[in-house]
């Protein structure tokens, strides 16, 4: 299932840092106009070997396709979180709500006591956080790497309101934010 590359790493010699990284735009540049782009924040949620949780939070999450449903996430390819979902094959998103800062956090620094978070599966096993707004459960058909992370293609296999009425938590020039589940917008 797993694809070549698509922009593998350049091995680094006696060139510049540029061109080693094939482009003149530095990381810290990438990553501070990436920030202006507003987005939820997710954890996705696998299993390790004994059948424990094992997830991590990400606003790299995304719908790529309607018919068949599938979404994509992007992953680091360090992450320890990556290899168990590499193995179980399939994968649960908690779209969280913005009561959920704690949790996004814990969850990022790796930090998550998952005895205290309430759980549900569905039809995966993958673990859904009951508190989030919404889950997707999602089988994993295709994983590409491209660059310094993995583009991970579930299809989705069912998908639910938890929370429906509750804030969004969002992810905005670093910082987290909510997103309410109504506005007003204006008259046209
Ligand atoms: C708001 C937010 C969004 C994040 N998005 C991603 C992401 O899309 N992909 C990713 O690999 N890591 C992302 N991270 C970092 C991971 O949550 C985590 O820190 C990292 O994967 C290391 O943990 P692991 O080795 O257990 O996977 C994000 C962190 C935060 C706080």
């Amino acid at each position: 299932m797993r694809n070549q590359p698509i922009h593998p790493p350049a091995e680094p010699g006696a060139r510049s840092e540029a061109e080693v990284r094939g482009t003149a735009v530095t990381p810290t540049e990438f990553r501070s106009v990436m920030s202006a782009y507003a987005t939820g924040v997710c954890i996705v949620c696998s299993l390790d070997e004994e059948g424990a949780p094992s997830g991590l939070t990400v606003n790299s999450f995304t719908s790529v396709s309607l018919i068949p449903p599938i979404v994509s996430l992007c992953i680091g390819l360090g992450s320890r979180a990556l290899l168990d979902f590499r193995r179980a094959g399939v994968f649960a998103v908690s779209v969280l709500a913005a009561d959920q800062v704690p949790v996004a956090q814990a969850c990022a620094a790796r930090a998550l006591d998952w005895d205290t978070v309430a759980q549900t599966t569905w039809e995966t096993g993958a673990p859904i956080l009951s508190q989030a707004v919404a889950a997707l459960d999602c089988r994993i058909v295709a994983d590409h790497e491209a660059g310094d992370h993995a583009i991970i293609l579930g299809q989705v296999a069912k998908v639910g309101w938890l929370r429906r009425d509750v804030a969004a938590l969002t992810y905005h020039l670093g910082r987290y934010g909510s997103a309410p589940p109504e506005v007003d917008l204006p008259d046209a």
